[in-house]
């Protein structure tokens, strides 16, 4: 089992370090780690923030945990050289196209919502993000119009197989959750999201166990914050999958918590290749203090056990170390707690 450790920028690395002191008490037998850069940090030792070297080991593992990227000292430079783009590249070169983005309230958390308390204890959603299409990879540029103004442009576009593959990963993942699935697109006003429409109805014959409606995006993002018991698995395009999965995460009001797969399409010795991250970036204002809260990498541990080693004992107990030290009131300062980074690695580790 080789898993990859991209620790990158900010609080990154602490978060990091006490996601993988959890992972190597499980005395997993078999298990390597390798350290990469990524990020501001790949960028200012090799001049690039994602290395030849970092996808070689990425790609040669079943497995990878990313920390953060994002620094500010690197803001000016141009595009292809921003950690933002290490991201980007990853996702496209390891073919992870299905983002999974869990936004659940955690029991005693719901104060932390913006929500009033019944609403946000109802909030219990699986966000499916298709990651490697739509406007985000399509053609882009700056051209200049007759009258010498620029004028932007990005083309958005899905194609049906494109589809076919994000709505086969969200129709299994409402199958292991109740059965309802809800698809989000624009499709009153855009082409492309006819076309996802079209497809993923097609698809809905293949799973007659889930009951499957649509959704415009607008609506969704209302329906989230006003009524988000109606969901529990939601499928949309990479575009609206980045501004809902943020708007979800912020009503469940502790981005700390919440963790993350990106998915491949290739299949290892072990499970799934995939990618795992917390929800949060670098947090430059406060890295290297010891204060982040290391829970949501914690987590995104649990899910590589889960999705990429086919480890499902071992996941549960994870995360059930993690609400027991909630429950316990071990709280970083993003749940308005006085815990640091490590004393939280350490309170979890007690508890598994
Ligand atoms: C995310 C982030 C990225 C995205 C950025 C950093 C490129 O916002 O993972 O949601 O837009 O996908
Ligand atoms: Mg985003």
């Amino acid at each position: 089992m080789k898993i990859a450790v991209l620790a990158g920028d900010g609080i990154g690395p602490e978060v990091t370090r006490e996601a993988v002191r959890v992972l190597e008490n499980l005395e997993l037998p078999g298990l390597t780690l390798f350290e990469g850069d990524v990020g501001g940090a790949a960028y200012h030792r090799h001049g690039h923030p994602l290395p030849a070297e970092t996808l070689t080991m990425a790609r040669e593992a079943d497995a990878v945990l990313f920390g953060a990227v994002g620094d500010p000292s690197c803001d000016g430079l141009e595009r292809h050289l921003r950690p933002e783009q290490a991201v980007l590249g990853l996702r496209k070169e390891l073919e992870l196209f299905a983002n999974l983005r869990p936004a659940k309230v955690f029991l005693g958390l719901e104060h932390l919502s913006p929500l009033k308390h019944d609403v946000a204890s109802a909030l219990d959603l699986l966000i499916v993000r298709e990651l490697t299409g739509d406007v985000y990879f399509g053609d882009k540029g700056i051209r200049e119009s007759d009258d010498g103004a620029r004028e932007g442009w990005d083309m958005m576009s899905y194609s049906e197989s494109e589809v076919r593959r994000i709505a086969e990963v969200a129709f299994k993942a409402a199958q292991g959750s109740g059965g309802k699935l809800t698809s989000v697109d624009k499709a009153n006003v855009l082409e492309t999201s006819q076309v996802w429409r079209d497809t993923v109805m097609g698809e809905a014959a293949r799973y007659p166990d889930v009951t499957l409606d649509h959704m415009y995006v607008d609506n969704a993002a209302m329906q989230i914050i006003s009524n988000p018991a109606q969901f529990s698995v939601m499928v949309t395009g990479n575009l609206f999958g980045d501004i809902l999965s943020d708007l979800a995460s912020a009503a469940v009001g502790s981005i700390g918590l919440l963790p993350s797969a990106s998915m491949g399409a290739r299949e290892t010795a072990h499970g799934t290749y995939g990618l795992y991250e917390p929800i949060h970036g670098s947090a430059p204002d406060i890295a290297g203090q010891g204060k982040a809260n290391p829970m949501a990498t914690i987590l995104s541990v649990a899910m590589m056990l889960r999705h990429s080693f086919g480890k499902n004992d071992e996941a549960a107990r994870i995360e059930t170390a993690v609400e027991k030290a909630l429950a316990d009131r071990i709280h970083g300062g993003d749940l308005g707690g006085t815990h640091g980074t490590s004393a939280i690695g350490d309170a979890v580790l007690e508890r598994l």
